[in-house]
């Protein structure tokens, strides 16, 4: 059995239909979605489907960075013989945009394990959905600066392969899209795919950041702007490690799109 957490977002969604269809018996956990509730900031939560779990899925959430510690999520993982953990971190770590200390709790925790560190999400394009539908128009800061934009899908199939076989013990995967798109190239690839041209505007910095500060902590949208912005070379060069583990070239924004166009129109 698999213990996914974060199972009703991007990544973990996915995540759970791709280990189902596989025919693994998965358990869902969220704080308010279907399967085990569970909250990580309180990891004895989890304590109770954790018996018998070949494989856990953890992923922190943004307000779980402020609140959270896991180090003691990772005790429980222990403590309940669970032998391998996958952990969803970010490229940010890398380049020093965001701490370490989720990976130090893995890392250091004398499990089997395993760290996905994607860049960014091809679905941070549902933020532009509601304006797209309603006024055919997309306003976004940092309009030409392109980022190889990573499929959930993606992110969720690579998980699936490193949850269920074995040969990816101490490996740590950079995982992006096939190619560096910036937003009003997206804009164009969602104009063509709702047939109706969309009015972009460029937001400034701290118009952007005014916005992100409703659903994301200080630190995490200074370190998101600061990526969209002026990212290092390291941060829009294409990675070769969804093709590695999956065997097959990522999905396009153009991909993502099409599984998400009413989203859009
Ligand atoms: N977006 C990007 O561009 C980007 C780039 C690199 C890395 N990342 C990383 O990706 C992760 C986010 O992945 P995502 O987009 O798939 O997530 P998401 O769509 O924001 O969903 C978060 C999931 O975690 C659950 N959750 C949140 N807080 C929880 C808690 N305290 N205890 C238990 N469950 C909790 C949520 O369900 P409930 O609310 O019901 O609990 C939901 O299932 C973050 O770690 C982020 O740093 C994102």
């Amino acid at each position: 059995m698999i213990v996914i957490t974060g199972a009703t977002g991007n990544v973990g969604r996915p995540l759970v239909q791709t280990l189902t269809a596989l025919g693994e018996d998965v358990v869902p956990v969220s704080r308010s979605g279907a399967g085990h509730q569970a909250d990580l900031t309180e990891p004895e939560t989890l304590r109770p489907v954790l018996d018998g779990a070949k494989a856990v899925f953890l992923l922190t959430s943004a307000d779980f960075l402020a609140r959270g510690n896991l180090r003691s999520v990772v005790d429980v993982l222990r403590e309940s013989g669970v032998p391998r953990v996958v952990l969803l971190s970010s490229q940010g770590v890398t380049t020093q945009r965001h701490p370490s200390v989720h990976e130090d709790a893995v890392t250091g925790s004398g499990l089997e394990w395993t760290i996905l560190r994607p860049g960014n999400f091809a679905s941070n394009a549902l933020a532009w959905a509601e304006s797209i539908r309603t006024q055919r128009a997309m306003y976004a800061p940092y309009a030409d600066v392109a980022l190889p934009a990573v499929d959930p899908q993606d992110i969720a199939e690579v998980a699936a392969a490193v949850l269920r076989e074995p040969g990816h013990a101490g490996a740590v995967y950079t995982l992006t899209g096939p190619v560096a798109i910036s937003p009003r190239q997206q804009a164009k690839v969602i104009e063509d795919a709702i047939g109706t041209p969309i009015q972009f505007t460029e937001l400034t910095r701290e118009q952007a950041r005014t916005g992100m500060l409703t659903f994301m902590p200080e630190p995490v949208v200074e370190a998101t702007l600061d990526v969209l912005g002026a990212p290092l070379p390291s941060e829009q060069a294409v990675s070769p490690d969804v093709e590695k583990v999956l065997g097959r070239t990522p999905h396009t924004f153009a991909d993502w799109l099409d599984r998400n166009l009413p989203a859009f129109r």
